[in-house]
């Protein structure tokens, strides 16, 4: 019985289509649909009903509509695409992005990919726990511009095409804050990432990558000792709850960790960085001050600063700021070994991509 009900209202999803009028303030009136395909896409392995990845495929499909929707943001014109877009591994190639009436973030936007259960998130590991993401718009997205709690599931909850998703999702129409957090999680989540080039070569594909490649693997884990900080560990280079302060300044104008925790030794720290995908994700560091690789490299090359809480792994003998001195040679093929971490079958999976397509 229950069966039928849900068969039916995935087809009436099909050909709904929603009209949006995108606030801009000067751009023109823009029609988007809403076109998903006819049987749930496989966010999680298996769609046989009545299981544990079924009934997650099914909110991970609410969370894409829900993270690709501008409704979210109060004038309609700002989803969490507009900030983390999937060809560019999630993440945004603007310095600072830019959220509602030209605001812009204090960081710069971090792609992802294998987010998992306990993993510290933003810059400064100020959230731990997905899920709070978009209960907390105030606080973690202030540039969607919604402070009142209220405000979401009374707007939701008056856009036709919710009603199916819901009812697939969680078995009746009511929108919640917890259940839209939970949506959103649930397809964030799945966005995974282990068909890079690297991953070919480390199950045992030797072809998959060059002997320049090689040589950089090589440089990143020994001769600079890179991996004893961007650890390959949990599936990508990941530093996860680990923060450090590499040297960006002598005078700190974030205090990154230290703006959560209070503690001296936290400041001007920052979460090591996840390195998959970085080859998409330029401008790189917590402010995006590097437009290229090889500017990162010329930071570990020559520019690291005594700054207060450098990492002992950046100190040479005396306790000063070291140089690593990185030849044109190897910076090269250091680069040439990120780029081995671009993962294309993530950054052109169909079912992490937006939904809505324009049709003006
Ligand atoms: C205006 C741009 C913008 C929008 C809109 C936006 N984000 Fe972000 N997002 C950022 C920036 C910038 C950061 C890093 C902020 C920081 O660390 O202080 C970030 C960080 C994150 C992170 C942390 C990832 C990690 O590994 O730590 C997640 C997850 C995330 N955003 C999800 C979302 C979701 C879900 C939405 C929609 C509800 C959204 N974002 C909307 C810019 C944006
Ligand atoms: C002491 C730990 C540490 C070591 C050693 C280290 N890194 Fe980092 N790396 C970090 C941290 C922390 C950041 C982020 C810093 C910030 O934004 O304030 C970072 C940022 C980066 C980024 C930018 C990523 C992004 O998304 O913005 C790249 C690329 C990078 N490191 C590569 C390397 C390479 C290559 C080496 C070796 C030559 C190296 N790192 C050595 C901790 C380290």
């Amino acid at each position: 019985m229950k069966k039928t009900v849900t068969l039916l209202t995935l087809a009436v999803l099909v050909i709904a289509a929603y009209s949006c009028k995108k606030n801009t303030g000067t751009s023109a009136l823009k029609t988007s649909s809403l076109v998903l395909p006819a049987t749930t896409e496989q966010f999680y392995n298996g769609n046989m009903a009545g299981t544990w990845a079924d009934s997650m495929n099914k909110v991970a499909t609410l969370g894409k509509v829900l993270f690709y929707d501008g409704h979210l943001s109060i004038n309609n014109a700002v989803s969490c695409g507009s900030c983390h877009k999937q060809t560019l591994g999630f993440a945004d190639n603007k310095t600072l992005s830019v959220g509602f009436e030209g605001r812009l973030t204090k960081r710069n936007s971090i792609g992802f990919n294998n987010i998992s259960f306990g993993t510290t998130l933003f810059w400064d590991g100020r959230e731990n726990n997905l899920a709070n993401l978009a209960l907390r718009p105030l606080t973690n997205h202030v540039e969607m511009g919604i402070t009142d709690e209220a405000y979401l599931p009374a707007k939701l909850s008056a856009l036709s095409y919710y009603t199916p998703l819901f009812m697939n999702a969680f078995g009746d129409n009511q929108v919640t804050n917890e259940r839209i957090s939970n949506a959103i999680a649930t397809f964030l989540r799945s966005i995974s990432s282990n068909n890079s080039r690297f991953d070919q070569y480390n199950n045992g594909n030797k072809e998959a990558m060059t002997a320049l490649e090689i040589q950089g693997m090589s440089l990143f884990s020994t001769k600079y000792n890179c991996a004893s900080c961007h650890s390959s560990s949990f599936g990508g280079y990941y530093g996860f709850n680990n923060f450090k302060d590499i040297g960006l300044d002598e005078n700190y104008a974030d205090n990154g960790r230290g703006t959560v925790s209070a503690n001296k030794a936290d400041q001007g720290t920052f979460r090591i960085p996840n390195l998959r995908n970085v080859a998409l994700t330029a401008p790189y560091m917590h402010d995006g001050r590097y437009a290229t690789l090889n500017d990162v490299l010329e930071h570990y090359s020559h520019n690291i600063k005594s700054s207060p809480n450098l990492d002992p792994l950046l100190k040479d003998k005396d306790g000063k700021a070291r140089a690593m001195n990185i030849s044109d040679n190897e910076k090269l093929a250091i680069i040439a070994f990120l780029n081995t971490f671009t993962d294309y079958t993530t950054v052109a999976d169909p079912k992490f991509s937006n939904p809505f397509k324009v049709i003006d």
